[in-house]
């Protein structure tokens, strides 16, 4: 039947080849479009990273402008996608309602839906960076039993998201920029990173020709876990955890270092990173910036403070130093969203909010192959040698 390599969890699997994003993880390298991350996080916005990723340059003033339009155009969800919402209970997670919402959206934009086509295939784009925002924040709103404000196109891509969640009807909604800023610059950091494992669903299944609002769900229920996106908000139960304890962040290292215990340090690792998370670095930083703002009493500043002393514990540490386990993005961003007063489950949602792009942008660039084949890994089987079925009565 073939030769074929045996490689659990894909660590020296090429799935494809990409121009999306490159990333070198022994120097702590990410480039979108070979753009460096620093310099779009310091110069660019959301929207024209999102139009970088997919159509491959960055825009000029027409183009960025006609773009940023086209999503103001598209930012509504149909008036039936409301109905969805009161089906989940109100302590529903929002990422359960995310993946749900998303993936009706493959109901009410079945049609022009034709994966060759590149207008079409453009218009889905739109459609999932334009909506996206929307779906979040009525996640949010619906926990909280609140009104569903619609979207405000006068406003930023995130400030808007800001108004959406925050804003009351009978009050003028006035965001703080510099959570306007922070949040843009995170929805960058957080736009691709290759071939991670919600991106890899999103191309296995989009490589069935199936539905691309169905295969973004996929990727949305992927990114859920706390191996992958989950782990900004198990961050924060952590570093919670660690402060509510009163015991030295040594026991906490202690138990992470410990082969039989399950705890790990949420926030620390990267499959690829090799080196400090580039995006981790600028987190980093930010963080710092938002917290100024905050009197010093401020619970989210200890909390900043414990992971940073965390930080310098775990990295002292042998078997941190020679694992090459540094902090990666998810542990200081979380800091900054519970600054902005973000619910801690709405984490995750913010990180597919802004993933989206990378996961839809690699879709196409999947479609766009002509040679491109369904995805079918195969198995290293293991199971029982063949036998004869055994009646009921003689088992
Ligand atoms: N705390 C303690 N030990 C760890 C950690 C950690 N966070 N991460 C890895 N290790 C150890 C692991 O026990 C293993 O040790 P040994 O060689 O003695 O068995 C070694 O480091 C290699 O770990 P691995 O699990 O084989 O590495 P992986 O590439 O399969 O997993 C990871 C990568 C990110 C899932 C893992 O580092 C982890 O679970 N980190 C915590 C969760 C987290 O922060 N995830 C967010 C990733 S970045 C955002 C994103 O892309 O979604």
């Amino acid at each position: 039947t073939g030769f074929f390599t045996f490689d659990p969890g894909y660590v020296s699997t090429a799935s494809c080849s990409s121009n999306i994003t490159y990333m070198d993880g022994e120097n702590g390298i990410l480039e979108y479009r070979g753009y460096p991350i620093e310099q779009l996080a310091k110069h660019s916005s959301y929207l024209e990273t999102c139009y970088l990723l997919f159509y491959g340059e960055l825009p000029d003033t027409k183009q960025l402008e006609d773009f940023e339009t086209n999503i103001n155009n598209h930012n509504m969800v149909h008036e039936a996608l409301k109905s969805f919402y009161n089906g989940f209970r109100r302590d529903a997670h929002p990422m359960a309602i995310m993946m749900g919402v998303t993936g009706a959206l493959s109901a009410f934009y079945h049609y022009n839906m034709d994966i060759h086509n590149k207008a079409h295939r453009e218009r889905a784009m739109l459609r999932l960076i334009a909506k996206m925002p929307t779906i979040a924040a009525w996640s949010f709103r619906h926990a909280k039993g609140l009104p569903f404000i619609y979207p405000d196109s006068s406003l930023s891509y995130s400030e808007n998201f800001l108004y959406m969640m925050f804003g009351v009807p009978t009050t003028p909604y006035v965001a703080n920029p510099s959570h306007v800023k922070a949040l843009d610059v995170l929805m960058i950091l957080h736009a691709d990173h290759e071939q991670n494992a919600s991106t890899s669903t999103v191309r296995l299944s989009g490589s069935s020709d199936a539905n691309p609002f169905a295969a973004v769900a996929a990727g949305v229920a992927t990114l859920w876990g706390p191996a992958h996106g989950g782990a900004n908000e198990a961050v924060i139960r952590m570093l919670q955890d660690i402060i509510d304890s009163g015991k030295p962040l040594e026991d906490f290292v202690a138990r992470a270092k410990d082969p039989e215990d399950k705890f790990r340090l949420m926030g620390f690792g990267h499959r690829v990173y090799k080196a400090y998370d580039p995006r981790a670095r600028i987190v980093h930083e930010i963080c710092h910036d938002i917290l100024r703002e905050l009197p010093e009493d401020s619970p989210h500043k200890a909390m900043l403070d414990t992971a940073m002393k965390l930080e310098e514990v775990a990295l002292s540490d042998d078997y941190f130093k020679s694992r090459n386990l540094y902090p990666n993005v998810d542990f200081y961003s979380g800091v900054i969203f519970l600054a902005m007063d973000i619910p801690l489950n709405m984490f995750t949602v913010m990180f597919a909010m802004a993933r989206t792009i990378g996961w839809i942008s690699q879709w196409n660039e999947m479609r766009e192959d002509e040679q491109s084949r369904i995805g079918r890994p195969r198995q290293l089987y293991m199971g029982e040698a063949t036998r004869d079925y055994v009646d009921i009565s003689k088992r």
